[in-house]
């Protein structure tokens, strides 16, 4: 019932919210350049930074992208369906809108259940950057979605709390030897290694643009300061802690594991945002691969 009303409302060119693995997204159909621009126009994103295109499939990736490069077809084996996007040369028919006039698309088989039956029903491609406005926090929970849009999003569809938190890993593949991680999420980079060899890291000035690598991006209200320790004498502010909140402090702990760490971190946020509090004190986590999307996200955040 409620997948097929959502893919009537895909058909006729409206955004719907839509649950992923990652995050919530905004969905709507990547091959109607109307219903493409209906999202840019929720989001209040610049049209000329690139959406990802969402496939039931990966079998779907020949008909989105072209000279596909053998290592694309090892990354999807491995991690697709799942968090992972990739940055490919796109096919003569994808929209500007899509690609932000790039000569590249990103493209993500994802895993989550209801993502998987929304786009198996629509039979096509769904263009679906996170459901948030441009710059804030991505959402983990419908809840989350409702906030941001109200009324301007009609349908959302309940998935529960993402099971991953962060968004997709982007691995740029669109140039040949040049495998290069344009947004850390969370698959293990020695995982992507042992099927690519070494994959270099962030952008560079021939990169495909990505939004969520602008500094300054994924940031609540609050001012977010990253810190090696508390400090006592702060007033008015709240903290985000690996052990225990200690006492005479107001926050939440997200604990020592990187990935349940990762799964609230956004939920955390907007919590803790909400507060109105004078800074936010996030307690740096460790310096280590498993911790490379938090961190990422989290410095992110710090950046004004
Ligand atoms: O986990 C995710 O990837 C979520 C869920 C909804 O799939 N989506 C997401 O979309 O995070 P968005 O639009 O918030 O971030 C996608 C990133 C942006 O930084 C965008 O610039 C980049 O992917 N991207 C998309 N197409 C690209 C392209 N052709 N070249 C370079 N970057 C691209
Ligand atoms: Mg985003």
């Amino acid at each position: 019932m409620t997948i097929s009303r959502a893919v009537d409302a895909l058909r006729r060119g409206e955004v719907i919210g839509l649950p992923t693995e990652t995050v919530y997204g905004l969905a709507a159909d990547a091959s109607n350049p109307e219903a493409v621009k209906r999202i840019f126009e929720l989001k209040g994103r610049p049209a000329d930074h690139p959406v990802i295109v969402h496939l039931a499939d990966a079998d779907e990736l020949g008909a989105w992208a072209v000279d596909v490069p053998e290592a694309a077809h090892r990354l999807a084996a491995a991690f697709w369906p799942g968090p992972l996007t990739l940055i490919l040369r796109k096919a003569a028919h994808v929209l500007d809108l899509v690609t932000g006039g790039q000569d590249t698309v990103g493209i993500r088989v994802p895993r989550h259940p209801v993502a998987q039956e929304v786009l198996r029903a629509f039979g096509g491609a769904l263009a679906a950057p996170s459901a948030n406005r441009f710059g804030r926090v991505s959402p983990t929970r419908r809840a989350h979605v409702l906030a941001e849009f109200g009324d301007a999003l009609p349908m959302v569809l309940e998935g529960g709390d993402c099971e991953v938190g962060l968004e997709s890993t982007i691995v740029d593949l669109s140039r040949e030897g040049d495998a290069r991680i344009l947004r850390p999420g969370v698959l293990d980079r020695a995982a992507l290694e042992s099927l690519l060899g070494p994959i270099a890291s962030g952008v560079t000035p021939e990169s495909p643009r990505a939004a969520g690598t602008l500094a300054s991006h994924y940031a609540p209200s609050t001012p977010v300061e990253l810190v090696g320790a508390l400090d006592p004498d702060r007033e008015n502010v709240r903290v985000l802690t690996l052990g225990p909140v200690p006492a005479g402090y107001r926050g939440m702990s997200l604990g020592r594991d990187p990935a349940v760490y990762g799964k609230a971190l956004y939920a955390a946020l907007r919590e803790l945002d909400a507060e109105g509090a004078e800074a936010l004190l996030v307690e740096t986590p460790p310096a280590e691969p498993a911790w490379e999307a938090v961190r990422d996200r989290l410095t992110r955040a710090a950046t004004k």
